[in-house]
């Protein structure tokens, strides 16, 4: 299958779900909205909401009512995004190729954006308007996989491990325990929101689990390479500012090489978690492919 072909279509389709979830830029207060406006649609990959999705076409489901709650996934990460440039945070001036949310808007704007997106996704989620098609229980239990997974327990545990992280000699488990969560946290979550929505089995359900946590490692570790090897225009965001903080990232840990190695590997181990699909999963085999191999 033509990988490329594929994430141009969802993109598109993606995109088009995600203007009808957020209100127009002028809606009053308009500064805020604008900024939350700015930052979704500066050209992200939307790879968390196209996960959700083709882990629902691996088990045979029609994705047009999932939709909305891929969406969802896309305005949390954004969220985490904005806070994660913030000059508290990371301090990153670039984000999707154009000046970082604070840049434009103010620090104080930016806060207010990515919190204004944390919680649209939550309105968005439990809104039985917009999610006819999801009956109550299922719905609450994909709420609270999307909320484990954006909190503390998931991805703000992460980011709050890697913040403190900063400048210090850690050991290799707290460096996973950063990557498992600060990012491979809502990744594992769209996998499986997709998989809920789609009815999977138990036995099912445990595979495209494994597949996402494989698939969320490797994506931050390909993140912590191209933060090296990328260029700015590759990659939308300042380059070498993992070192300029002194991060604790997979290549200052290993190496590059054996960072590739290790990407490669887990990617392989995503891959290896579908043998029980058949060709629906395709598409999920091939994303595994592209988040190692991908340039931005
Ligand atoms: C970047 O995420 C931050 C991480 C969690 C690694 P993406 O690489 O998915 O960024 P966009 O959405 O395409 O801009
Ligand atoms: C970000 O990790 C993880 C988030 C939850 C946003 P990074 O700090 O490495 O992401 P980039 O490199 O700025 O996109
Ligand atoms: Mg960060
Ligand atoms: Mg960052
Ligand atoms: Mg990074």
């Amino acid at each position: 299958m033509d990988i490329k072909a594929y994430l141009l279509k969802k993109r598109t389709v993606v995109d088009k779900a995600l203007e009808l979830l957020v209100p127009p830029a002028k809606t009053y207060p308009p500064k805020v909205f604008g900024a939350m406006r700015y930052s979704l649609f500066a050209g992200g990959k939307r790879v968390r909401p196209i996960l959700a999705i083709a882990a629902a076409e691996a088990l045979g489901a029609n994705t047009t009512g999932l939709l909305p709650v891929a969406g969802t996934l896309e305005l949390i990460h954004t969220y985490s995004l904005i806070h994660d440039d913030l000059p508290a945070m990371d301090d990153d001036d670039l984000r999707r190729g154009r000046p970082t949310c604070h840049k434009v808007y103010g620090e104080a704007m930016a806060i207010l954006a990515g919190d204004g997106l944390l919680n649209l996704a939550f309105e968005v989620l439990s809104d039985p308007r917009r999610l006819k098609t999801i009956p109550a229980q299922r719905l609450v239990a994909i709420i609270r996989e999307v909320s484990l997974a954006s909190g503390v327990f998931g991805m703000v545990g992460g980011q709050a491990v890697d913040m403190e992280s900063e400048g210090k000699d850690v050991d290799f488990p707290t460096l996973e325990y950063i990557h498992t969560h600060k990012t491979g946290a809502l990744i594992r979550a769209s996998v499986r929101v997709g998989a809920q929505y789609a009815r999977a089995s138990e036995r099912r359900l445990k595979a495209l689990t494994r597949y996402g946590e494989m698939v969320g490692l490797a994506f931050q570790i390909v993140d912590d390479i191209l933060d090296i090897v990328g260029t700015q225009k590759e990659i939308g965001k300042d380059v070498g500012s993992d070192m300029k903080k002194g991060k604790k990232t997979f290549p200052s840990f290993y190496g590059l090489a054996e960072s590739r190695r290790r990407a490669n590997e887990v990617a392989g181990h995503a891959i290896d978690a579908l043998k029980d699909f058949d060709r629906k999963a395709d598409p999920l085999r091939e994303l595994a492919k592209y988040i190692v191999t991908r340039v931005n």
